[in-house]
């Protein structure tokens, strides 16, 4: 569905992305794993549309997004791209209802999403906290209302750089499971930056980046640390379920 074909990225004559090549299938979870500095949130950009690469194509549904006009990219950013960043990156002087629904207020083709914001807060279990500002939410609160606010548009793909990064273990195992649910029922595929080696339990594909270089690896089970499934709506009540892996497909 998104396709990276041969980028390389340099920013003033250095070299920080080559030859990367890297698919996101449909209803696919992918991770990349790699040192800091090696390039990862780079590859994200330049797969949002965002930072033109120095070489190579992005392709959407096989159109090459970089020769597509500002207004044709922001239009494929704002509706088949969501973002999950560290750090939420949620518009403090607005409630968490309104940071939901403010993608959807900028996109111009979307219709009233009221009835969309709604069924996220029953999923994401966030109706507690709903007209709260984000300083007053908590770390796993904060992230379900930045995943909410990914997905209020439908994108085809949510980009999440380091998603648990700012989070315990089990406030990360609560968002690692609601990715995978979020991938099955809604069928969004994601691109998942993180140091986190239990995202590979959900993991469809797994690529690490090392100087600039991107790698497929194989995912091992042994070296993947068990976590806990948990619908959304049940984390509260805290009952685990088994993780399921999913079947492939391209
Ligand atoms: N706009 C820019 N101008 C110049 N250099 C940049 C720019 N953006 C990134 N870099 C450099 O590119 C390299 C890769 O940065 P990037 O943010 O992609 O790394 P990363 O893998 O995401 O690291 P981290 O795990 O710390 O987030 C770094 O050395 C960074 O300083
Ligand atoms: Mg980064």
């Amino acid at each position: 569905m998104l396709v990276v074909d041969n980028v390389c990225m340099s920013f003033k004559g250095r070299k920080i992305l080559e030859n990367i090549n890297f698919t996101v299938p449909e209803n696919s979870i992918n991770v990349i794993m790699g040192k800091s500095g090696s390039g990862k949130s780079t590859l994200l950009g330049i797969m949002s549309g965002l930072l033109k690469p120095t070489k190579g194509r992005v392709l959407y549904l096989g159109k090459d997004i970089y020769r597509w006009g500002d207004f044709r990219r922001s239009h494929f950013r704002n509706k088949s791209i969501g973002f999950v960043f560290q750090f939420f990156n949620l518009l403090p002087d607005l409630t968490a209802y309104q940071n939901i629904l403010y993608p959807a207020a900028l996109n111009p083709f979307s219709r009233n999403k009221r009835k969309e914001v709604d069924y996220l807060i029953g999923y994401l279990g966030l109706e507690h906290i709903i007209h709260n500002y984000p300083p007053t939410l908590s770390g796993g609160e904060l992230q379900r209302v930045a995943i909410a606010r990914a997905i209020i548009n439908k994108p085809k793909i949510v980009l999440a750089d380091e998603p648990t990064g700012n989070l315990d273990d089990d406030t990360a195992d609560q968002i690692i499971a609601l990715f995978k649910d979020i991938c099955d029922k809604q069928g969004i595929s994601f691109a998942v930056v993180t140091h986190e080696t239990r995202f590979l339990n959900i993991a469809d594909a797994y690529y690490r980046i090392e100087k600039g270089v991107l790698q497929k690896q194989e995912i091992s089970q042994t070296t993947v640390e068990p976590v806990m499934k948990q619908k959304p709506s049940e984390t509260l009540k805290n009952r685990t379920v088994k993780a399921t892996k999913k079947k492939k497909k391209n």
